[in-house]
């Protein structure tokens, strides 16, 4: 079987890990100097770099070529080429120990990593231990850890790796440094899909990238992952494909029914709803995506400063067209649409006749519906 994409294209320098600039800054120098720190917190939403930065951690800490080229130290990178950091790459080796917390909660589970984190690293300098999930410890496990943490032998550096940092006690986090990884905008995952995409001959289309990019929700895995299954469905993938297989509606159909709520069409819209159902789309998140989409009108035309910030989350185009659809409607009767959608969309959620509340917002917010 061919290796996941994800898995094939995690990022095998700090360089390359995207937007993480000032973790990737920090954790450089610290390699350079040959500080790296005893213990580290990476926290953040999925699929932003946690579990990669701790295997670089893990690379830097052992790489023959740091170790006898000085000069190549300077670079603050591991070689990728050593024997080292060639088995971590491949999750073979025996230094590096991931741990999932989360289904290894208890004191017994800290125990045996207090035993085993004595004992000399195998072939390297350093063992590394990634404890993923770590929010999902006992509280008894939490105090068995912290000494450990505090002061683990000199040859180990533990790594703790969490989705919710809220749940972790002070105790633990005050113990190590902490980065946070950002949860990154939609343009810059398509800019890691575009480049996947490239080197394994993949042609798509960059309507139906983006719609991959959006599904991922913020996560690079996610979107990876789903454009690895998408992939291999067919030689050329168009949005329409895109949109069958992942049941969400691209951003085109979201702009052209904001286009329509916003010109008034009432017949228009119910029957782009109907379309968007036979279609087999998923329309509570149609409905989700289009109050995110409204919102940015919204808050357009109010400020058309806010611009700069929605650069992230979207392409240029689609600003152009989004500040287009801004002129359009009042403010206050925008809103309104706005409230009814969210209310729509929470009834939605539990309805069993899924485009009823839609529909019913809609008309409310016709000339029709007064
Ligand atoms: N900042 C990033 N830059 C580039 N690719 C990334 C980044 N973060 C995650 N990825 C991709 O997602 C995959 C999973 O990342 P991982 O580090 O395991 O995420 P997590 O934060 O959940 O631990 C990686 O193999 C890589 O392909
Ligand atoms: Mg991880
Ligand atoms: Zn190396």
């Amino acid at each position: 079987m061919a290796l996941a994409l994800y898995r094939k294209y995690r990022p095998k320098l700090l360089g390359d890990l995207l937007g993480q600039e000032t973790n990737v800054e920090i954790l450089k120098n610290a390699a350079r100097q040959n500080r790296l720190g005893h213990a580290y917190l990476f926290y953040g939403p999925r699929g932003n770099g946690k579990t990669t930065a701790a295997r670089l951690i893990a690379k830097l800490l052992n790489c023959e070529k740091r170790h006898t080229d000085s000069k190549f130290a300077q670079l603050g990178e591991p070689c990728n080429e050593c024997l080292s950091c060639r088995e971590i790459d491949s999750n073979s080796s025996f230094d590096v120990i991931e741990i999932d917390a989360a289904s290894n909660r208890g004191i017994d589970e800290i125990r045996n990593i207090k035993d085993s984190i004595k004992s000399a690293p195998v072939g390297g300098r350093y063992k590394v231990y990634i404890i993923d999930e770590v929010h999902m410890l006992t509280g008894p496990a939490f105090n068995a850890l912290l000494k450990t943490l505090e002061e683990p032998p000199s040859h180990a550096v533990i790594v703790l790796a969490t989705t919710e940092y809220e749940k972790l006690p002070a105790t633990i986090t005050s113990r190590v440094q902490r980065f946070l990884f950002k949860k990154q905008p939609k343009t810059k995952i398509m800019e890691k899909l575009a480049a996947i995409a490239k080197a394994e001959k993949i042609d798509i289309e960059p309507s139906a990238l983006e719609l991959i990019a959006a599904a991922g929700e913020g996560s690079f895995r996610d979107s990876e992952s789903l454009l690895d299954q998408i992939a291999s469905f067919g030689s050329k993938i168009d949005l329409k494909t895109a949109e069958r297989l992942t049941g969400r509606t691209g951003f085109k159909k979201v702009e052209e029914f904001a286009e329509l709520l916003l010109k008034n069409d009432l017949n228009a819209s119910l029957e782009y709803i109907s379309v968007i159902n036979e279609e087999g789309l998923n329309l509570v998140q149609f409905v989700k995506d289009l109050i995110h989409h409204l919102r940015k009108v919204l808050s357009l035309k109010l400020n058309p400063g806010l611009e700069k910030i929605f650069t992230l989350e979207l392409t240029a185009e689609e600003i152009i067209r989004l500040k287009k659809l801004a002129v359009h409607g009042d403010t206050a009767k925008n809103i309104k649409l706005l409230k009814s959608l969210i209310r729509a969309y929470s009834e939605m959620r539990y309805s069993p006749f899924l485009s009823v509340p839609l529909e019913i917002a809609l008309i409310e917010n016709s000339e029709a519906g007064k």
